[in-house]
Formats: structure tokens, C-alpha cells, sequence
């Protein structure tokens, strides 16, 4: 049985219009452990009932970047006043490169200097690097401290925040050193994406669109029919995108927080993707970006294995392409590529597991004869940008 057939299809495969009228919209993510909400809205961050009933502190620290704390910090830390006595804000430096030891340390070194106390509230407001960074620190800091995710990209939006997955990156591997860590509640304020760089919103709607052929053909047609709304940032669609993205999201992490199984469909396009990002050095290609072509890799790779018929790398082409995501891979050489997917957190035992589809809306884990791997990697360094 593939793993997607574990997720009961009247959650997945759920209707998909786009909500009606205004207020935020709210998302439960339960673990059996730990259960959390995701608010989805314009206006959140200034919005009293959005920072209600979280845990009371003497302090909170808003953790941030040099990029976004000018734009959005100020709003935030107006709302956190009223909660707690305390609020400091701490900019780490921007960029996926300094998803690193020194600035994660540098969390570690402002809550001891602020004498921050075990139940010291941090606050992740920024895209998937302050998040995963955030959440890593708010893990280890005194064995562990609550936090929360203002999640700033719609990459974190309906992706990084949710979930629990924390982590900087090793110089030997993206993510490689994190924690399993739920949030106690994500914010997700519409209105911050107004501040975003289109090439970062795309970006992200490459994790919206793969919540499509992992597990919701519906939601993927849905996708295709509202992309320009989507691209023009319409408020209506983004709400709906964001909020199916995350009832995908939290349905699977529901069922495997831990990544025993189901959760790795999650990682489809990111075994590829992971290679183009570390090849290619931190940074060149944004994460977004490598998942797009990853996923036109892995559905190559499904067609190659007999699993789905060729049509549908058409369609999944068509859509990236549309969307504005790359599809050509970088000629990193194809044991360059196989060297760094062979690290990968999915493999076992030195066999590289991808994520490849069964059918459009479902996806499973298997291995691939190298044969075939070096095929996609062959044909992904000459694939046309045409739709
Ligand atoms: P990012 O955090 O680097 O943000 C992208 C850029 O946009 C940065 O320069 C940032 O400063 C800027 N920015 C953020 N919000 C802004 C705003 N509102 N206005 C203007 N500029 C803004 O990148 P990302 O795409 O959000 O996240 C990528 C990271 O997320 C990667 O490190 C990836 O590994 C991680 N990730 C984690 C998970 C998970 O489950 N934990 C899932 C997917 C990705
Ligand atoms: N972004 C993959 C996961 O959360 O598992």
C-alpha cells in the first residue's frame, strides 16, 4: 500500500473553494502530543485575539532579520506589550547562509544576557531561516522554552512554520542538525507578504503547488485554474492557498510527526531540490526555486519507474512553468548530484529513497536503480523552459 493511502481521503481530498467574508480562518495541527492552532489572515499581527491565551512570561524575545524586523517588527512588538512586561527583538544577519552555528548561538547569547528565564516566550518572525533557527534555539535554550511562528514567506506560510521541524544547516548537509520541536501557535498575517520579492513569493508557491501531487489532485486543478490570482497576490486565493496547504500539512503531521513514514512525502522535489541548493552553494538558487525543479525531477523520475504516464510531467512542466519556477537543473554533474543525494535524511544504508508520485495526488517512497537516476539527471540539464 502506498503511504498516501494511510491519509483518510475525506480530509485530503476535501473541496477546495475559496473561503467567503472576511475574520481569519483557523487550522488545528494535533500530534497526540502537542495541539496548536495556524490563524490565517490580513491584519493579524495587530490583532489582540491573535496573541490571546498563549503562555503567560515576564519576557518575550522577537526573533528576526536585519531585512524584515524594519518592516514588521515594530506592529508585533505593539502587540506583545499588553502579555508580556519584557519584549526585546533580535536581528540575526539575512540569508540561508547564516542558517549557521554563530547565529544560533548569537539566540543563545541574547537570551542569557537578558537573563531570559525557562519560560521565556520566543517569537520567529520572519520566512523558514529565522523560523527553523528560532525554533532550534527555543528547543535547546534551558532544555527547551515555548515559542511561536510569525511566519513572514509564503514559503513559511504554508510549509516551515507548521510542524515542528527546526534546524541550521552543516556545511556537509542542509538541516542536518535540528529538533523535532512543535510551535505553541502559527500567525500567519497576509499582510506581510505585501513586503515580499515576487522571486521569494514564487518561491514559495512551490510548496503550495506541491501539496497537489502528493495529496490533493483537486487542490493541484485548483491551483492551475486561480494561478494568475495567485501571482497577483489576490487576497481571496492566497487565503484559500494558504489554508489547504496547511490542512495538508497538518494532517500529515498529525499522522507521522516524526517522519516514521507518511511525512516524507512531504520532501517531494526536495531530494533533487537539496542536491541543487548544496551544489550549487547556499543561497544561489533560492529553496522554493530547487523544490520547483526537483518536482519536475521527481515526477520524471515517477514517469521513468512506470508509475504514472508521461502526461503528467506535462502538466506538472506546464504549471512551473507558468508559475515562474525554473525547470532546467544546473550541470552539477551527475555524481556531483548523486554524491549529495546520497546524504540525504532519507537515505538508509546509502540507498537514496526519493518521493515519486503513483498518481497525480498520491505519493510514495521508493528506491531507483542508478540507471534511472542518471537519466533525469541527464535529461533535467537540457529540459526547455517552453511551457
Ligand atoms: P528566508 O527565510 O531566507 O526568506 C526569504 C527572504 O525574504 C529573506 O531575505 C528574508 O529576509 C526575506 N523576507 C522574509 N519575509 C519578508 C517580508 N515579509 N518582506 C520582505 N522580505 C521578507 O526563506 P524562506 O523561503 O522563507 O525559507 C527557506 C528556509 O526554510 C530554508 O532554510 C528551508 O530549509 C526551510 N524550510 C523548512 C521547512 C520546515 O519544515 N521546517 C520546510 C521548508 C523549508
Ligand atoms: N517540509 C517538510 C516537512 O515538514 O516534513
Amino acid at each position: 500500500m502506498g503511504i498516501a493511502e494511510q491519509l483518510p481521503s475525506a480530509s485530503l481530498g476535501a473541496p477546495t473553494s475559496a473561503p467567503q467574508g472576511g475574520g481569519h480562518q483557523t487550522v488545528c495541527v494535533d500530534t497526540g502530543r502537542e495541539r496548536y492552532d495556524i490563524l490565517i489572515g490580513s491584519g493579524l499581527l495587530a490583532e489582540p485575539q491573535a496573541w490571546t491565551g498563549l503562555p503567560k512570561a515576564s519576557r518575550a524575545v522577537v526573533v528576526s532579520n536585519e531585512t524584515i524586523a524594519p518592516l514588521w517588527a515594530e506592529r508585533l512588538v505593539q502587540a506583545l506589550r499588553p502579555h508580556y512586561p519584557q519584549v526585546t527583538v533580535l536581528n540575526l544577519p539575512d540569508g540561508e547562509a547564516h542558517k549557521d552555528w554563530p547565529a544560533l548561538n548569537s539566540i543563545f547569547n541574547h537570551l542569557l544576557e537578558h537573563t531570559a528565564d525557562r519560560k521565556t516566550m520566543l517569537f520567529a518572525l520572519g520566512g523558514g531561516v529565522v523560523g527553523d533557527i528560532t525554533g532550534f534555539a527555543a528547543g535547546c535554550y534551558m532544555r527547551g522554552v515555548p515559542f511561536v511562528q510569525v511566519p513572514t514567506t509564503l514559503l513559511a506560510q504554508v510549509d516551515s512554520s507548521v510542524g515542528g521541524k527546526t534546524a541550521i544547516n552543516h556545511p556537509l548537509g542542509k538541516n542536518m542538525i535540528g529538533l523535532f520541536y512543535q510551535p505553541k501557535r502559527v500567525v500567519c498575517d497576509l499582510d506581510t507578504l505585501n513586503t515580499l520579492p515576487q522571486r521569494e513569493f514564487i518561491a514559495g508557491l512551490a510548496e503550495v503547488i506541491k501539496y497537489g501531487p502528493i495529496a490533493d489532485e483537486g487542490f493541484l486543478g485548483w491551483i492551475e485554474d486561480h494561478l494568475d490570482a495567485l501571482l497577483a497576490r489576490d487576497t481571496g486565493a492566497l487565503t484559500h492557498a494558504i489554508r489547504r496547504s496547511c490542512e495538508i500539512k497538518a494532517e500529515v503531521v498529525g499522522q507521522d510527526e516524526k517522519e516514521g513514514g507518511l511525512r516524507a512525502i512531504l520532501n517531494f522535489g526536495h531530494t533533487f531540490g537539496h542536491a541543487i541548493e548544496s551544489g550549487l552553494g547556499y543561497g544561489q538558487w533560492l529553496h522554493g526555486e530547487a523544490v520547483g525543479c526537483g518536482m519536475r525531477m521527481a515526477t520524471d523520475l515517477s514517469v521513468r519507474l512506470g508509475l504514472v504516464p508521461p502526461a503528467t510531467l506535462q502538466r506538472m512542466h506546464t504549471l512551473l512553468v507558468r508559475a515562474g519556477l525554473p525547470v532546467r537543473a544546473p550541470d552539477l554533474g551527475g555524481d556531483v548530484y548523486l554524491d549529495w543525494m546520497g546524504r540525504d535524511k532519507k537515505a538508509e544504508a546509502g540507498d537514496i529513497r526519493f518521493v515519486v508520485l503513483e498518481s497525480m495526488g498520491r505519493a510514495v517512497v521508493r528506491k531507483a536503480p542508478e540507471a534511472v537516476v542518471r537519466g533525469v539527471l541527464t535529461s533535467a540539464v537540457q529540459v526547455s523552459a517552453a511551457p
